[in-house]
């Protein structure tokens, strides 16, 4: 999760249990370098975003030996051999069955399927409820030592045990971790995310023609559909012809902690998010639940009551 995942969240989420991710999507090298030198190796991994990646800075995080190197968004060719010399186990993070096949072909240790639901960038074009478990039935067919994670919408136990059941051997989880005491997000932001249901976000590109990121056309990214997403999104012609005006406006509310116009990163699970956590309280609650769930086989808690206390 680009510079919110630093090494105090991924560290947290690890010692809870978890696989930590330091985000090095968009941070620079003295960033990466202060990140990972504060987290011992193989603890957590390191994320980068595939088609923006500098080498370099995937060189530097390699040497740190990171638990896995995750790359999402673009040909992870050029990063799989050199990360398999240092031992480092490599998860690509893809959109359709696709870029599953082609994955698998490259030689990625761990599939990582996002749907649609998911926060950030992503391709959108398919839900996780369909993906992940035609996906598992590929691997096993085709790669049954692949291990297989499923992305978007998770953010509670009922969703991770519902991915298991579909064939994953785990969850990847951003939106929930963004709403915790340790992701770099503003405490403005959090609180108003907590507030937010699922139905407040959208894929749009205007976020990323206003901060000049320049993501291939396919991504889109999944933000609270505020009042700046209203104003341009399906109007990206006019955002442009009047991007210096309208970087001005989002640099103000960036500054101002003005979240109706400075985005939020969310996906649909947010609504499930209704207070920011420490990240072990989060790891333990999603764990404890899903273990609950299967054991029980029961279907997921549906009573008033059960609902009050599911978050
Ligand atoms: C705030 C935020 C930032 C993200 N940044 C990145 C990123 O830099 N690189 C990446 O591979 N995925 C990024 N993602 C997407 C996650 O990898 C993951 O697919 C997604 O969070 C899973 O869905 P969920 O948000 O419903 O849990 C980001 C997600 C969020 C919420």
């Amino acid at each position: 999760m680009d510079v919110v995942a630093t090494a105090a969240l991924a560290s947290a989420v690890s010692d809870a249990g978890g696989l930590g991710l330091i985000g090095g999507g968009y941070g620079d090298e003295a960033w990466l370098r202060k990140e990972l030198s504060s987290v011992p190796p193989q603890t957590v991994g390191c994320g980068f975003i595939t088609w923006s990646a500098d080498p370099k800075l995937v060189e530097i995080a390699l040497e740190h030996r990171p638990s896995v190197l995750f790359l999402s968004f673009g040909d992870a060719a050029p990063y799989i051999e050199p990360a398999h010399e240092r031992g480092v186990p490599v998860v690509c993070q893809v959109h359709n069955l696709e870029q599953v096949r082609a994955s698998v072909d490259l030689g990625a240790d761990v599939i990582c399927v996002q749907g649609g639901e998911a926060g950030g960038h992503g391709i959108g074009g398919r839900s996780t409820l369909t993906l992940v478990p035609e996906t598992a039935d590929l691997l096993a067919d085709r790669a049954p030592g692949t291990l297989l994670l499923a992305a978007g919408g998770i953010a509670d136990g009922r969703a991770l045990a519902a991915v298991l059941a579909l064939g994953a051997d785990g969850a990847l989880v951003g939106t929930r971790f963004w709403a915790t005491t340790e992701a770099q997000a503003p405490a403005t932001a959090k609180s108003i995310a907590v507030t937010l249901s699922g139905d407040q976000t959208r894929r749009t590109s205007v976020y990323d023609i206003v901060r000049d990121k320049a993501w291939p056309k396919r991504y889109t990214g999944r933000v609270f559909d505020n009042d700046f997403v209203h104003k341009w999104h399906g109007h990206e012609d006019e955002l442009r012809a009047n991007i210096a005006a309208a970087k001005q406006s989002f640099q103000d509310a960036l500054a101002d902690e003005d979240y109706h116009h400075a985005n939020v990163i969310v996906g649909e699970a947010i609504g499930l998010v209704r207070s920011v956590r420490s990240a072990a309280e989060v790891v333990s609650d999603m764990a404890n639940q899903a273990e609950r769930i299967m054991r029980s086989q029961t279907h997921c808690p549906s009573s008033a009551t059960e609902r009050s206390n599911r978050t």
